[in-house]
C-alpha cells in the first residue's frame, strides 16, 4: 500500500504490479534495458510501443515466464520467479504467441484450464461473453484467427484472476470484434480485476487505458493518463486544410498565434495556440482562399509517440 496525496486530500492506492529497473537481454540483444513501472489496483494499464520495444519481455518477466537479468518485480506482492506457482493461480495470461494442439476442442481447452484453477469455475459464461458459444465443439485448428484470439482471452480469464495480462489482445480482430473486445476488457476491470494491456495500437491505448507507459527501446519514456500524455507531449492543436501544393502560403507564418506551418502534398498543417483557428480563417479569406475542409485537429497519442521518439533519436 502507498499513499498519493495532493496536499489537501490523500487517496490510498494499492500497487499490484511493481517493476523496478528491470533488465533482460537475449545474448547480445538487450530486450529490456531499464524498465520501472507501478500498476495500481483496478486500473487498465497500457504498455504502448512499437514492435521490438521490449513490451512482451517485460510482461513475461512479470508473469514468471522469463527470468530477469536484473531489477526487481513484485506482482500481488509475490516474486514471479520464486513464487511462480502461487502467482499462477491469481493471474491470467493471454500470451502474444500462444498455441494449442489443432485437434483440441474449444470446450476441452476451457475445461482443462478451469481444472488448474483453485476454485471451481463455470467456463460457459466466458464462452458466451467472448462469442464462442456456437464454436464450443469446434477444433482449435478450425477456428479463424480472431476466434483463436478470443479463446486465448477466455482462457486467461477462466481462473477469475486478480491481474490479467493481455498481450496484443486485438491482433487479428476485425474492427467490430475489436470494439467488443474493448468492452469486455472494461467489464473485466469493472468486476475488480487489474488489467495490464500490451499494445502497439495508439487508438486502443487511448480508448481503453486509464494510464499508459510509452515503451521505447527497452525503456519507459513516459507514463501518464492518455490525456495527460497528450497535454504534455502532444504538441498542441493544429489547423488543417487543403491547398494546391504550388500555392504560396508564406504569409501564413506571419498570422497571429501561428507557430509553425508544415505542408505535405495538398495538406497544410498549421501549429499554433489560443484562437489560431479564427486567425487562420480570417487570413485565408483575406488572401482569397475559402477551403471547405478548414478544421481544428486535436493531438492524439500518435503525436505523443512521434514527439517522444523524435526527442530520443
Ligand atoms: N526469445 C528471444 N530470443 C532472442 N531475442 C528476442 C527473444 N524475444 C524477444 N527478442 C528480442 O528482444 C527485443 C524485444 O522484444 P519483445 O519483448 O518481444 O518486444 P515487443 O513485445 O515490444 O515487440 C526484440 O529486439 C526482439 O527481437
Ligand atoms: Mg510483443
Amino acid at each position: 500500500m502507498g499513499t498519493v496525496g495532493d496536499g489537501v486530500r490523500s487517496v490510498r492506492v494499492s500497487v499490484v504490479v511493481e517493476v523496478d529497473h528491470l533488465h533482460k537481454a537475449y545474448g547480445d540483444v538487450v530486450a529490456v534495458d531499464d524498465v520501472s513501472m507501478q500498476v495500481e489496483q483496478g486500473e487498465i494499464f497500457g504498455l504502448l510501443g512499437p514492435n521490438g520495444a521490449g513490451k512482451t519481455t517485460t510482461v513475461e518477466c512479470a508473469e514468471g515466464l522469463r527470468q530477469p537479468d536484473g531489477g526487481r518485480i513484485r506482482v500481488l506482492g509475490l516474486d514471479p520467479t520464486r513464487q511462480a506457482r502461487e502467482l499462477r493461480q491469481r493471474i491470467g495470461c493471454q500470451l502474444q504467441e500462444a498455441a494449442l494442439p489443432d485437434r483440441i476442442k474449444v470446450w476441452e481447452a476451457l475445461d482443462l484450464f478451469a481444472a488448474f484453477a483453485p476454485k471451481r469455475i463455470d467456463w460457459h459464461t466466458a464462452l458466451d461473453q467472448w462469442g464462442l458459444k456456437d464454436k464450443q465443439r469446434a477444433a482449435f485448428g478450425s477456428l479463424s484467427g480472431g476466434q483463436q484470439q478470443r479463446l486465448f482471452v477466455a482462457l486467461a480469464l477462466v481462473n477469475q484472476p486478480e491481474v490479467v495480462f493481455l498481450d496484443e489482445l486485438t491482433q487479428g480482430l476485425d474492427p467490430a470484434a475489436r470494439r467488443v473486445a474493448w468492452d469486455l476488457v472494461r467489464a473485466v476491470r469493472d468486476r475488480g480485476a487489474t488489467v495490464v494491456l500490451v499494445t502497439h495500437f495508439m487508438d486502443e491505448a487511448q480508448q481503453l487505458c486509464d494510464r499508459v507507459a510509452v515503451v521505447y527501446r527497452g525503456r519507459v519514456a513516459a507514463v501518464d493518463t492518455p490525456q495527460g500524455l497528450i497535454q504534455r507531449y502532444g504538441g498542441g492543436v493544429r489547423v488543417v486544410f487543403s491547398s494546391a501544393p504550388d500555392r504560396d502560403l508564406g504569409w501564413l507564418k506571419q498570422t497571429p498565434h501561428v507557430t509553425a506551418v508544415a505542408r505535405q502534398g495538398p495538406r497544410v498543417e498549421v501549429a499554433g495556440d489560443g484562437p489560431v483557428l479564427a486567425h487562420v480563417g480570417a487570413a485565408l479569406i483575406a488572401h482569397g482562399m475559402e477551403p471547405t475542409d478548414l478544421r481544428l485537429e486535436q493531438p492524439t497519442l500518435e503525436d505523443v509517440f512521434l514527439n517522444i521518439t523524435r526527442r530520443t533519436e
